[in-house]
């Protein structure tokens, strides 16, 4: 339909947004539909509002440093896996307990592009290479099935933890086929819960709407923050309300060690009579570029490395430890009733953070142009914006090697968080928990391997070693398994027994 017939033409102009059907006479009708279609869905008036709001916002702290006003985060709200071992049990036994009672709900983030990585479809998808050559929802589909089980055995009551995925425009349909296609990874369905977060459009810095070609915008998800708008208005704190969720752990889909919905983190977090609290693990280099969660004016807050001064970062405690060491990996926990405070009241309030990108664009002459410097912003909220609103915060403090390897590049020489080091952080991991366990690995000779083997420069790990999420969640469960017994690498450990692959083949 000709846009000025139906109000379009006229809407744009108003909110200053006329270019974008300057290509108009050029487009088939099929494009001039599917354009019509994004930009009747437009709340034009708002986006210039975010835009406005979060310029402001940028340029305003851009020059402001957190240093004067931050304070560590103070013992009494933190629990530590390695300071406070002898409440561990404790906390996990609660958690259980929730458990049991289907109290608690798992909320995955995977609404991201994956842009470093580089795939195109949607990074749960991925498979790192190891030997079972599970993908990262399979592996997580099963921890949660696991811990249901071990709630349901220990408490002789059948119980569920909901999953609620956050998927967005570019990558919902495909998640959901995944899911269909693997039988929910024998998960229930109706427990699996799939939403969409929303999509804002790229901008130039003068606040017009890019197109990324003569019929499109460049649209992009509104940031893992985009989370608490999603929550509200695809109907899910309803949804959690009927089924009597209590407690939600959040967590990001690229965190190949993520401990779904841990029982130990939720004991501890409803101990502490959190509405909020965050997994973090511990800061050692100063000029890791990871936000910190601290204390900032009295309220608990995530500091960017980029907003401190590097005498800040250095700083150390008495115990020889960086004063701000509590390393943010997001993965959260919050209360219900917590989280619909966030999404009924507060969501709104919140403002965009600025991400300068360097967005392809058609120019007025309709060329394709791939900038080589930012030339435009992206909007996006951060699912830690809402910490400084939590009433009693709680900071959980967990060991990077058991908990956390996340994967955001593509493979390459001494790459930081790629396929290769997710791949081994799982590898190394399950290796520790068989020889905990009392199992020990020979190489071809006969001879036990090291519990630390070295590692030559470039050379694979020799230990492979995959420990299906079905036989154990944390390393729990092992004994009967492989105490007293010498495996050859690589060695398999899933619900059908355990296998010794000799020639290995990962
Ligand atoms: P990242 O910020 O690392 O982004 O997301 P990404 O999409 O995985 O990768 P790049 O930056 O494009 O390379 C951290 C977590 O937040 C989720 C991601 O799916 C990931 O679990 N996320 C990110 C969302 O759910 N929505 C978003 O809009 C952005």
């Amino acid at each position: 339909m000709d846009p000025s017939v139906s109000g379009l033409t006229q809407r744009l102009a108003e909110a200053d947004q006329s270019h974008l059907l300057q290509f108009w006479g050029e487009l088939s009708p099929e494009q001039q539909a599917e354009l019509t279609l994004d930009l009747q869905g437009m709340d034009f008036k708002e986006i210039n509002g975010f835009f406005k709001n979060a310029m402001e916002v940028s340029s305003s702290s851009k020059h402001e440093k957190m240093d004067a006003r931050m304070e560590p985060v103070p013992r009494e709200v933190l629990g530590s896996v390695t300071r406070d071992r002898g409440s561990l049990k404790e906390w996990e036994q609660a958690g259980l307990h929730h458990i049991s009672q289907s109290k608690v709900a798992a909320l995955l983030l995977a609404g991201g592009q994956g842009t470093r990585l580089g795939v195109s479809y949607p990074k749960g998808m991925y498979d790192v290479g190891l030997p079972s050559h599970k993908t990262l929802f399979q592996i997580q589909a099963e921890r949660i099935l696991k811990l249901q089980q071990l709630a349901e055995q220990k408490h002789k009551i059948k119980c569920c933890i909901p999953w609620y995925i956050m998927t967005s425009g570019r990558t919902m349909q495909s998640t959901k086929d995944f899911f269909s296609r693997h039988n929910y990874f024998g998960l229930d369905k109706s427990n699996i819960i799939f939403f969409q977060q929303g999509m804002l459009p790229a901008m130039d810095y003068n606040g017009k709407i890019i197109l990324e070609s003569k019929g499109k915008l460049s649209m992009a998800p509104d940031g893992n923050g985009g989370l608490y708008r999603a929550l509200g208005n695809q109907g899910i704190m309803d949804d959690m309300e009927r089924r009597g969720i209590q407690f939600i752990h959040v967590y990001c889909v690229d965190n190949i060690l993520v401990k779904v919905a841990d029982p130990t983190f939720v004991g501890f977090c409803v101990q502490k009579g959190a509405d909020c609290g965050a997994k973090v693990v511990e800061k050692t280099n100063p000029t890791e570029a990871v936000g910190v969660v601290c204390k900032v004016d009295g309220h608990y807050q995530v500091v960017e490395y980029s907003e401190i001064t590097l005498a800040t970062a250095e700083k150390r405690s008495s115990d020889g430890r960086l004063m701000f060491n509590a390393g943010n990996v997001a993965n959260h926990f919050f209360s219900f009733p917590f989280l619909r405070d966030v999404v009924q009241k507060y969501e709104p309030k919140l403002q965009h953070h600025v991400a300068q990108k360097k967005i392809p664009f058609v120019d007025s002459q309709g060329h394709l142009i791939k900038p080589d410097k930012p030339n435009g912003i992206k909007m996006e909220k951060f699912v830690f914006d809402i910490f400084q609103l939590a009433k009693t915060f709680a900071v959980y403090e967990v060991l990077r090697e058991d908990e956390f390897s996340p994967l955001k590049n593509a493979d390459s020489q001494d790459g930081k968080d790629t396929p290769s080091t997710a791949k081994h952080a799982l590898i190394s991991l399950h290796h520790r928990w068989v020889l905990n366990a009392g199992g020990h690995f020979i190489d071809e000779n006969g001879r036990r391997v090291p519990a630390i083997p070295s590692l030559k420069d470039g050379t694979d790990l020799p230990i492979k070693c995959e420990i299906c999420p079905l036989v154990s969640y944390g390393g729990e469960g092992l004994e009967e398994l492989v105490k007293g017994r010498e495996f050859h690498p690589t060695l398999m450990i899933d619900e059908h027994g355990v296998h010794e692959l000799v020639k290995n083949g990962v």
